[in-house]
């Protein structure tokens, strides 16, 4: 197995938001020159906040970027309607895409109350096979080494497709405060899997925090396996890893 190493940029705490929409920036913009409408998949959760900020803050500047790339999220709940606050595509909107004004439909997006959640998750994979490649991934390092709900274990294998997961006991309890207390937590999700990104043409991981220093350290070091399914970043090319300095010291 290829064992690539990726580029890492090491920011201040401070700095970390407005570093990495810069680089996201340059990276969106240089793929609108190879693809009409270059395709980048966005994550949620507490990591990529500050840059969502910075993001929308100079929207203006970079129309050109907002109004025809496409966005895809990268993982969602199942069973919740749309509109649901708790959904992570609600998230997305509220802290990216209506800010920076992307067109509804250049958004794209798990239906979460499909009846069949098993075949949402098939058509996604369609859609990203018929409508891809990835041009930019853009990912967040789950504590337990998860990328999107991709869980440790043999189900993430590296050449997973979007698929229906059931999420671990530390993911339900780190996503409890979100839902008003661990036992309402939605366990099943649907994910991207580590495959279907695993074929994006670059990926982007952001990591702050000194709560994912020990992770971040294992991800880099560790036998490339599934037990830390953000190994699987180590088997591509066109990695590049966005860290606060706090991440990188264990
Ligand atoms: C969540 C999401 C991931 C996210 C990760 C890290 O469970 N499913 O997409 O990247 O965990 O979240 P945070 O940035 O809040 O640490």
């Amino acid at each position: 197995m290829n064992d690539f190493r990726p580029q890492i940029i090491v920011t201040e705490s401070d700095s970390f938001g407005e570093t990495a929409a810069g680089f996201l920036i340059e990276r969106f913009s240089e793929a609108l020159k190879q693809a009409r409408m270059p395709l980048v998949v966005l994550p949620t959760g507490n990591t990529p906040l500050a840059i969502y900020k910075c993001l929308a803050r100079d929207h203006a500047h970079r129309r050109d970027i907002w109004d025809h790339a496409r966005f895809l999220t990268l993982d969602e709940y199942v069973g919740l309607p749309p509109g649901d606050e708790k959904l992570f595509y609600s998230w997305l909107c509220r802290a990216f895409m209506d800010r920076v004004g992307i067109p509804q439909s250049h958004r794209v997006f798990f239906h979460s109350d499909a009846p069949d959640p098993k075949a949402e998750a098939d058509a996604m994979e369609a859609w990203v096979r018929d409508n891809g490649p990835i041009d930019i991934a853009v990912l967040g390092l789950g504590g337990n080494g998860h990328i999107g709900m991709n869980e440790p274990g043999p189900d993430s294998a590296f050449d997973s497709v979007t698929r229906l997961v059931r999420l671990t006991p530390e993911t339900v309890r780190a996503n409890g405060a979100y839902w008003g207390g661990e036992d309402k937590v939605q366990p099943t999700a649907l994910t991207l899997g580590l495959g279907t990104l695993a074929k994006a043409r670059e990926s982007v991981l952001l990591v702050n925090g000194a709560h994912k220093a020990a992770i971040l350290r294992d991800m880099l070091n560790k036998p490339v396996a599934t037990d830390i399914p953000a190994t699987y970043l180590r088997t591509v090319p066109g990695v590049t890893i966005i860290a606060d300095r706090a991440a990188m010291i264990v």
